[in-house]
């Protein structure tokens, strides 16, 4: 039997089971391979002793409903820039890459199929140009990778959104209150803008359309004035003000400090107060909730049919490639075109005329 090993790294997202379920099923009717887990991402592999599982069909039934990642995940442990702390209290990252092929050879790995957004996916190149026979899948709830239509875990995100986004609209409407609820997408709008147009919000602000606060300050001047008491807005995390910054704290979580986003909604609160805005505000950041959880169906069948692909690409010995969605097919791209840039909401791009059309602000 000839041996693939998986392994989901980054943040986790609702269908990563399902892949490794397809992959392990799709390499289960082949009938010549079959699968291990590195736990952790690489990180299960690197290690001494190893920590891998042996991913049968029986071990991954049923698991496409299940959210997170049966073999765990991380941040922490990027093969190519590996955190390694020195004695005088620094850390340096080190590229590990020529440890990890050897590792696979004398582990006797003929493949590896790494599940996982941007950064998973430039290791997946690095890898490959160091000779690794790699394939990658995409994954991240933002729907920001380059090269594919959708990413999977991007429309479980969305309803997650949406239905708290309805939850919200009740009570904002029973107390005239305005409601800002932020939600994640890093440095792409996608999430936001969906929710937004799923929902019927009054206000979509996304980082790709910086806000101004005075046009945000009329526009509820204007609605409440109509007698209409209530208002809902969705704001991207990674949203800013024209001329203003991303809010965030520093985080030391993946080896080197870099900012996690968070707390806008909190920002355009105050902005709004100190400018004399007379309805009550709240807000609400929505958070990791939008990562747990089971995938919605159109997701596990995302998620599936990338993880038969994958499989595919393998059996073929197509290395070097990412699974990719397009136009309603399953195709596979080079991961050096995929990794070359993230794909963001253009301000042309057709739902952002569509909420337009129907009255939705960017405060811009
Ligand atoms: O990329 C997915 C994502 O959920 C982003 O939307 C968010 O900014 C980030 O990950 C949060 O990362 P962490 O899991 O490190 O808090």
């Amino acid at each position: 039997m000839k041996k693939i090993l998986v392994a989901t790294g980054g943040g986790d997202c609702p269908g990563l089971n399902a892949v490794i379920r397809g992959l392990v099923k799709a390499a289960k009717t082949s009938g010549d391979w079959e699968v291990w887990g590195s736990k952790e991402a690489f990180n299960g592999l690197m290690s001494t002793p190893t920590d891998l599982v042996k991913l049968t069909p029986k071990r991954v039934a049923g698991i496409h409903v299940r959210g997170g990642t049966i073999i765990k995940t991380t941040n922490k442990g990027n093969p190519i820039a590996y955190p390694v702390p020195q004695e005088d209290g620094s850390v340096e990252l080190v590229d590990r890459s020529q440890e990890l092929k050897q590792k696979l050879e004398d582990l006797n790995f003929s493949a590896v199929v790494n599940i996982g957004g941007d950064g998973s996916q430039r290791i997946s190149q690095h890898l490959f140009e160091q000779g690794v026979p790699v394939i990658g899948v995409p994954k991240t709830i933002d729907n920001d990778l380059g090269s594919t239509d959708y990413t999977f875990g991007f429309s479980t995100a969305v309803q997650i959104a949406t239905d708290c986004f309805d939850k919200l609209v009740t009570t904002a409407e029973s107390h005239h209150r305005i409601i800002i609820m932020e939600v994640m997408g890093r440095d792409a709008g996608w999430i936001a803008l969906h929710t937004a147009i799923a929902g019927g919000a009054e206000i979509c602000l996304i980082p790709e359309i910086p806000y101004s606060i005075e046009k945000i300050k009329k526009k509820i001047d204007k609605r409440y004035k109509k007698g209409k008491g209530f208002m809902n807005i969705v704001i991207a995390e990674g949203a800013k003000p024209l001329d203003g910054e991303v809010v965030g704290s520093v985080a030391h979580d993946a080896g080197d400090p870099h900012l996690k986003l968070g707390g806008i909604c909190n920002s355009l609160r105050f902005e709004l107060e100190r400018m004399g805005c007379q309805p009550q505000i709240r807000t609400t950041v929505l958070g990791h909730i939008q990562r747990g959880g089971t995938p919605v169906a159109f997701d596990r069948i995302l998620a599936t049919a990338m993880g038969v692909k994958a499989f595919e690409l393998v059996a073929a010995g197509e290395f070097g490639e990412m699974v990719s969605y397009q136009n309603n097919k399953f195709v596979s791209v080079p991961l050096k075109e995929a990794v070359k840039a993230n794909k963001v909401v253009t301000p042309d791009h057709e739902l952002v005329r569509t909420a337009r059309a129907i009255g939705l602000s960017f405060g811009d």
